[in-house]
């Protein structure tokens, strides 16, 4: 099963949706997270854990920065189903402005209810004319495996100022490529939109886990991870790593520790050092622009 990194949910009903806001991810920690673990990133600061429902499903979680106000990460289980019909609607998290919302909210162009729902949060009009697409951590293309599935992924807590050459060139070419992802940014210390609002990450990443642990016979080893990270500028690459050489000064630990039915411990989702060499060097050989930092030994 893969396992990705990222936030928010929660759908209702036409045109209105519930956000769950949800400290340390308790009501969706056994849905989406790596061995039921939240993963322990330092300096976070104004962190809130969404659990991203809709209706009565959760689709997937997410560490929301709302000083920044834009997601540290996403987490979610990648569908195999890909498709290209577009959910276009937006949604906001009205808990994160007020504990005494009920639901989610569906928001217009027309609409964003700044003074409202925007304290806490990035709303559209942030993004209007700021020249940055909304670039999403748990992207639609992932989930079409129901029309929900879709909307869930396009409230704003999901969202974070994405260069558009970067969002549509390389990044989306990586998204196509791979299946299992964790995808995160990284809040810049000056980079912002709409008057200081809203930060622009420099950075977008994504760890990805193939979790094995509940496979049969061999395939039970056949689990591998691997981090990427790309510069949010134009003509961007994807640098490739091992996750025990990823984001080495700010994470503690993204995937955590499995004691496999041998007794030995794995480290970093990593059950098979080889297929993760041999995925990583066919991902590589689609792009020029994806680029092998310090891989396996
Ligand atoms: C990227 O290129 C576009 C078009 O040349 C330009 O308008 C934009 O400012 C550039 N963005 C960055 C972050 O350099
Ligand atoms: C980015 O790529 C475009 C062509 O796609 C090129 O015209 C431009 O000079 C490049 N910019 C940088 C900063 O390399």
């Amino acid at each position: 099963m893969m396992k990705i990194l990222e936030s928010v949910v929660i759908f209702l009903s036409f045109n209105f949706v519930k956000l769950e806001v949800s400290p340390n991810f308790a009501k969706c920690i056994d849905k989406f997270f790596y061995m039921n673990t939240a993963p322990i990133l330092q300096g976070l600061v104004g962190s809130t854990q969404i659990c991203q429902r809709l209706g009565n499903q959760y689709y997937y979680a997410t560490e929301y920065d709302t000083k920044n106000r834009i997601p540290y990460y996403s987490l979610y289980t990648l569908s195999f189903d890909k498709c290209g019909s577009r959910y276009d609607g937006w949604f906001v998290e009205p808990q994160l402005a007020d504990n005494n919302y009920p639901s989610m909210v569906h928001i217009s162009r027309a609409n964003n209810n700044i003074a409202t729902f925007g304290r806490k949060q990035a709303v559209n009009v942030d993004y209007t004319g700021s020249g940055f697409d909304r670039g999403h951590l748990n992207p639609q293309l992932y989930h079409c495996e129901t029309e929900d599935s879709r909307k869930a992924t396009n409230s704003l807590t999901n969202i974070a100022p994405q260069v558009s050459s970067f969002n549509q060139g390389i990044w989306n070419v990586f998204e196509t490529t791979l299946y299992d992802i964790s995808k995160s940014v990284l809040p810049s210390n000056d980079r912002f939109i709409s008057n200081g609002r809203v930060n622009v990450p420099d950075h977008y990443w994504t760890a990805v886990c193939c979790d094995s642990s509940g496979a049969n016979g061999a395939l039970r080893n056949e689990g591998w991870s691997a981090g990427f990270v790309g510069g949010n500028v134009n003509n961007s690459s994807i640098f490739i790593y091992s996750i025990q050489n990823f984001l080495p000064t700010t994470s503690t630990t993204l995937f955590a520790d499995y004691q496999d039915q041998n007794g030995n411990t794995v480290k970093n989702c990593l059950f098979n050092p080889t297929k993760a060499y041999n995925i990583i060097n066919e991902i590589a050989s689609t792009d020029d622009r994806f680029i092998k930092e310090d891989f396996f030994v």
